[in-house]
């Protein structure tokens, strides 16, 4: 195997990165991929950033084990607390994505004023706002964290009055700040986005970190000539999933997201790496 058609590993801290993941097919149709899933120590939003990073280590370990050429961190609150210490662990690219959102939100914004969404670690690490003041400090970044959406995503309410009712009660606020631009800042919210947008209004633009990612990674891998240019046989799988728990609630989820259909999932112990 050459370094080009390597896989490459992608994790989260469970489902969500799913949504990355799919991203990563549609922009890298070439590109074997590894998907870990933490589904024994999800969520990660509630965590500290010790723990966030010790966990992120582990699963970096893992798939580096695998080979792979290349890693995403496909959760937003690893990206936010932990993507700062691994990349400075590893020889190979890693990516995150926190900064392809913050990067499209620049670009986006005509105000100056960038709402971000994400869980309580994500919104109180304040990476988005950070990194986004370190290229433009005139610009204003309001962080809202929204707790349960997550839940509610996961109990597959993504078009329910439920939601939506949840939704106004977090966003209004932030609508009402001014802001012209809202990044959703967790692997979960695209799968809402709909309902976000409808309680925002069409004036705010929405920014999906996870497509960004998947942009930044193709460009990534280009810049480092590690594209690759062979096709994959229609008999190899190229897709292989690991989780730490739950392998059939796992493959269920990614079933209802995933352009393909998923035959199943393997469980590793992460605790060992
Ligand atoms: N994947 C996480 C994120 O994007 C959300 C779920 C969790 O709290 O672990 O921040």
């Amino acid at each position: 195997m050459t370094e080009k058609n390597k896989p490459i590993g992608v994790f989260d801290s469970g489902v969500g990165g799913l949504t990355v993941f799919r991203e990563l097919i549609n922009e890298l149709p070439k590109e074997r991929l590894i998907y870990f899933g933490d589904t024994a120590r999800v969520p990660y939003g509630s965590k500290s950033k010790d723990t966030v990073t010790k966990y992120s280590e582990q699963i970096v370990r893992f798939l580096m084990e695998q080979n792979v050429k290349a890693i995403v961190v496909a959760c937003n609150t690893a990206s936010a607390m932990a993507l700062d210490t691994i990349e400075k662990e590893i020889d190979i690219p890693i990516i995150g994505v926190v900064k392809p959102g913050a990067h499209t939100a620049l670009k986006m914004t005509r105000v100056g004023k960038i709402g971000v969404i994400g869980t309580e670690a994500t919104i109180s690490s304040e990476m988005y706002s950070k990194y986004i003041r370190s290229i433009d400090e005139k610009m204003q970044v309001i962080g809202k964290s929204c707790p349960l959406f997550c839940p509610l995503v996961e109990e597959g309410l993504w078009e329910d009055p439920v939601t939506e009712e949840i939704a106004r009660r977090y966003l209004i606020e932030l609508v009402d700040t001014g802001i012209d631009t809202l990044i959703l800042g967790c692997t979960h919210y695209p799968l809402i986005k709909r309902t976000v947008q409808r309680v925002v209004g069409e004036d705010i633009t929405l920014v999906n970190p996870a497509y960004e990612t998947a942009v930044e990674c193709r460009k990534l891998l280009r810049e480092r000539d590690l594209l690759n240019e062979e096709p994959i046989r229609i008999s190899e799988n190229a897709f292989t999933f690991y989780v730490s728990d739950e392998a059939e609630k796992f493959r269920r989820f990614a079933n209802s997201i995933l352009p393909m259909g998923i035959l199943g999932a393997k469980k590793i112990d992460i605790e060992r790496y």
